[in-house]
């Protein structure tokens, strides 16, 4: 039996998926969790520090590669890993994806997988460039902070080194030239945005001394590649609200208003688009948190505040705050799963126009209106942010729809009084945050008497506990998982459950 220590160095096969990007490794019979690397691939580490179920590891080689192992098409790989699996074949990623929904369901939660019908994993069609937002964060590539016996800190910017941050983690960067879950046209245009804003200064804020201009770019493109930029900055006591600041901004909107490409794009009917960004914001975020969606979005261009995107023959009006599903290109094929498993449960009713549906967790109610459409059932919807409820009017409009009904408020509060109000429920759908579903608004759908549910969820541990309480009083039928998110280890599912 082998001894792990501290500092040791260990070899070890990687055997399977645990959960997320975490693979399991054996030594022995000791289990260590390894992440980022692929089955199959043998490994050597060293052993860093002993947590209560786990080691820290650190990586000093791959000494044998794996079968199922690709080279990863993107030059960034090893740096930034925000795409894990990017070396592991698309066809695998869908096995792991779908093994772990069953696993989470079957060896966590104990379900008898042969009462449950899964359909097999959707795979995207597109692997590369389908993220319709990014956001990029202005970095050093130095950043020192030193405290005296006093406890005053002393910060040592180093201006000339500014770089960007690995997309998506915070501490860590990496000078991404080109990002291949983006398209083309973001990427150029990050690269314009970024160039020109460190041409301009090399105040990159730095969070420690809560000072300097530049912070985030964030970029949207929607499926008629139409751009929406949003330039995140502190104005920082005014310091920079002069007009050698005004006039770079103004500057800027004209190139951004210059930049347009004719794209080929072999999946469109009409193979050429044209590509141009449509707006250009900044928001002012002068606090130390990143929460910039607090904050009010100022006009630079626009040709309105939205940017458009069409899904199941419907609009949304997508602002800069809006929540959207990231891969708009399959959100189509998410949306449909919902549709088809409400079309199931109404299938054998003679008429809807009593029925009510209840959609919650929803923001720009993508999945409300697509149920709504060719219903005369009304539907109520629940959110908690206030901007979301905006975004749902309008949409709602936008596509004429008059049976809707809105509720700002917390799922959890509002779920109980709406719920004595609607005594007969034919469908409550959750979309819950990935995090979790509050324990009071589990409880309140159990003490109701609603027929079927639909659960649409992005992580599958939570929705297979989740899945357990439900199935004290509802039938788990119908699982389908959908792959939005390829070379990374997320997954969205969608599940139905009928009173027993
Ligand atoms: C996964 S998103 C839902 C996405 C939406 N169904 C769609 O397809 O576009 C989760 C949503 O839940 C909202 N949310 C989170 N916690 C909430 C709560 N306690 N009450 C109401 N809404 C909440 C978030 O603002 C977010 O819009």
């Amino acid at each position: 039996m082998t001894q792990l220590k501290k500092w040791g160095v260990y070899e070890a096969k990687i055997e399977n998926l645990w959960f997320w990007w975490e693979w399991i490794a054996k030594i022995d019979d000791f289990v260590i969790f390894i992440k980022w690397w692929i089955p199959g691939q043998k490994v050597k580490f060293v052993l860093q520090k002993k947590k209560k179920s786990h080691w820290n590891w650190k990586l000093q080689e791959v000494l044998e590669k794996s079968n199922i192992e690709i080279s990863a098409k993107c030059q960034h790989f090893w740096k930034c890993w925000w795409c894990k699996w990017q070396n592991l074949d698309y066809k695998k990623q869908l096995e792991y994806k779908e093994n772990q929904v069953k696993e989470s369901l079957k060896h966590i939660w104990k379900f008898d997988l042969e009462t449950i019908n899964f359909s097999p994993i959707l795979g995207s069609p597109e692997i590369f460039w389908y993220r319709n937002k990014v956001e990029f964060s202005f970095w050093y590539q130095e950043m020192r902070v030193e405290t005296d016996e006093d406890w005053n800190k002393k910060f040592f910017d180093t201006w000339e080194t500014a770089w960007f941050h690995k997309p998506w983690k915070f501490q860590e960067i990496v000078d991404i030239a080109n990002c291949d879950l983006i398209t083309e046209n973001a990427n150029q245009v990050f690269q314009l945005i970024k160039t020109e804003c460190l041409k301009f200064s090399k105040e990159v804020f730095n969070p420690y001394s809560h000072k300097w201009l530049w912070r985030h770019i964030l970029i949207r493109e929607n499926l008629k590649w139409e751009l929406m930029i949003n330039l995140i900055i502190n104005l920082f006591q005014n310091k920079y609200k002069n007009q050698r600041f005004n006039t770079f901004l103004e500057n800027l909107a004209i190139k951004l208003q210059n930049f347009w490409n004719w794209n080929w794009n072999s999946n469109w009917v009409h193979n050429w688009k044209l590509n141009y960004v449509k707006n250009f914001f900044y928001t002012n975020n002068p606090w130390l948190n990143d929460d910039w969606a607090k904050y009010e979005v100022h006009k630079i261009f626009w040709e309105d505040e939205f940017i458009e995107e069409n899904i199941l023959w419907l609009n949304f009006k997508i602002s800069a705050k809006s929540f959207f599903q990231t891969n708009s290109g399959w959100a189509e094929v998410l949306y449909s799963q919902v549709k088809k498993f409400s079309d199931e449960i109404f299938a054998n009713s003679e008429k809807t126009t009593d029925k009510i549906f209840i959609d919650l967790y929803c923001w720009t109610w993508t999945i409300g209106q697509i149920l709504a459409k060719d219903s005369d059932a009304q539907v109520v919807w629940i959110e908690y942010i206030e901007s979301a409820v905006e975004d749902a009017k309008e949409n709602s409009k936008l596509n004429n729809l008059t049976n809707t009904e809105f509720i700002c408020g917390k799922v959890e509060e509002k779920l109980p009084e709406l719920l004595e109000e609607f005594q007969e429920l034919d469908l409550i759908v959750i979309d819950p945050p990935r995090a979790w579903m509050h324990k009071k608004a589990i409880e309140t759908i159990m003490n109701s008497e609603a027929k079927n549910l639909i659960y649409v969820s992005c992580n599958p541990s939570t929705f297979a506990r989740d899945a357990q309480i439900f199935a004290e009083k509802y039938v788990l039928e119908k699982v389908q998982a959908v792959d939005m998110f390829p070379h990374t280890s997320h997954i969205e599912l969608v599940a139905k459950f009928k009173l027993k």
